[in-house]
């Protein structure tokens, strides 16, 4: 098997479609053997729906069609125990692991009063704990041969993204995990870094946050707008950064913000 992770293993949250999706198929274009997880399944404090199992299926099947044994079990990333029960299995079937990304992550949107403590209780628990628990359920599995932790945060986990502060707030506090997770492991020579994208088309569509944009604070609408002249990036630029941090290309990069964002957090 050639290519940039070849015989690399990968675990991948919230791979059903989308980003996740995308990473699943370009690591596997590259050699990865794949453990797929997703809840495939939607949260009442998400106005958009979530991932079904046919998704799953389907990201594993175009990873199977690529050559790359791929692993799938629906989780919720908030359930530690079932997460690295299925990582175990998963790494008992494809003979070990050598990254994991942590990419599941829901957006919840709305002015400051009229955020609800459901909606931070949730967006935090998926997008801040649930990036823990993906570190915590695949490190048991790296720390004897070292590794790669990439952690998927946002623009948002850099800039300060209004009318959805519980999502800023979680991806900046993946940042602050990272960081600190960087500097624990680097004696495992396990790496450490986040992921920045810019907006991407996926399912993760909140319309409400349109119409806040729109019809109550358009003053607000330029923090959204990238340097470059592009109004969205695209799934696949996202995961060819995802790609150099799963390879050993980047082996001596640890605790890095890598922002594919267009330039939208100079603005
Ligand atoms: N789309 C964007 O504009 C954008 C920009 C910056 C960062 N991101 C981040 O990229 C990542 C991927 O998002 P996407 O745009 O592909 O969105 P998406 O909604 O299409 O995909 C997210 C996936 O995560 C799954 N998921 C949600 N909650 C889960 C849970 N509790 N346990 C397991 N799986 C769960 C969903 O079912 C879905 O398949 C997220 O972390 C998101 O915050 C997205």
């Amino acid at each position: 098997m050639s290519g940039r992770v070849a015989g690399k293993r990968v675990l991948i949250t919230g791979a059903a479609r989308g980003m996740g999706r995308s990473h699943a198929v370009r690591l596997a274009e590259e050699g990865a053997d794949l453990i797929l997880v997703d809840i495939c399944a939607s949260l009442p404090e998400v106005e958009y729906p979530l991932a079904t199992p046919e998704d799953l299926d389907e990201t594993a099947r175009l990873a199977t069609e690529l050559g790359s044994k791929a692993v799938a079990a629906v989780v919720d990333v908030r359930d530690a125990a079932a997460l690295a029960a299925a990582v175990d299995d998963g790494v008992a079937q494809l003979g070990g692991l050598d990254a994991a990304v942590a990419n599941a992550g829901v957006l919840t949107a709305g002015t400051w009063d009229t955020t609800t403590a459901e909606q931070w209780r949730t967006v935090v628990d998926v997008n801040l704990i649930g990036t823990w628990n993906t570190c915590a359920a695949a490190l048991p599995h790296l720390v004897e041969r070292g590794g790669s932790l990439v952690n998927i945060s946002s623009a948002a986990g850099i800039k300060g993204a209004p009318l959805h502060t519980p999502y800023t707030a979680s991806k900046h506090g993946v940042v602050g995990m990272s960081r600190a997770l960087a500097n624990e492991l680097a004696v495992h020579h396990i790496r450490v870094n986040t992921v920045h994208p810019t907006g991407v088309e996926t399912g993760m569509r909140p319309d409400s946050l349109h119409g806040l944009l729109i019809e109550q604070r358009p003053d607000l609408a330029p923090l959204f707008g990238n340097a470059l002249p592009i109004v969205m990036a695209e799934a696949i630029d996202i995961s060819n950064a995802v790609l150099f941090l799963v390879s050993d290309e980047s082996r001596y990069v640890t605790g890095l913000e890598f922002k594919v964002d267009a330039g939208v957090t100079i603005r």
